[in-house]
């Protein structure tokens, strides 16, 4: 584990790869694929994220990975299985937007309550050029719109909507116990 993440870093709010739109994937089935998705998933998991997109470890190009399996399931949330998604593109169903906190692996360390759409559909493709796709709502919508922002160059922060909503994490929820937020 020590391994990937000294090969591959995790890049952090502010640097310039994340600020970029990042390209699609033309050739499907390379080696090179298949070890950027399980670095991918070695970054997630080490940092015990539900969500990564490949410009986090410095790959400009459009994939992300996404797993929540939760076992404490303390949120309610039904589990999100392991998934490769190559050059996503979403589809929003409906208007309903709804707001909840967000953390991102390169903005550590801190929250932000940010609004996003209740309801979705995805395309893409996994790592041979297979079509993936289906309708998600709520958390799993909420990961997918996270890290499709990465692969256009936005972090959750440029999306809050008020500014106060956004701390440290341990602060925020002292804040929130508080019944200040
Ligand atoms: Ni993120």
């Amino acid at each position: 584990m020590a391994n990937i993440i000294e090969k591959r870093t995790l890049l952090r709010m502010g640097h310039p790869i994340l600020l970029k739109s990042a390209e699609p994937i033309q050739e499907f089935g390379t080696l090179w694929l298949r070890d950027l998705a399980d670095d991918m998933f070695a970054a997630m998991h080490a940092e015990k994220g539900v969500g990564l997109a490949a410009p986090q470890i410095g790959e400009s190009v459009r994939i992300i990975v996404l797993a929540y399996p939760d076992p404490d399931n303390k949120r309610g949330i039904p589990p999100i299985p392991a998934t490769v998604l190559v050059n996503p593109v979403l589809t929003f169903v409906g208007d309903e937007q709804e707001e909840d906190w967000e953390s991102c692996l390169s903005v550590p360390g801190l929250i932000g309550k940010v609004p996003r759409y209740k309801n979705l559909r995805y395309d893409g493709c996994d790592m041979d050029g297979n079509p993936v796709n289906g309708e998600v709502e709520g958390f799993h919508a909420r990961i997918l719109q996270h890290e499709c922002d990465h692969l256009d160059g936005k972090l959750y922060p440029t999306r809050i909507i008020n500014s106060v909503s956004f701390g440290f994490k341990e602060e925020i929820e002292m804040a929130r116990e508080m019944g200040v937020l």
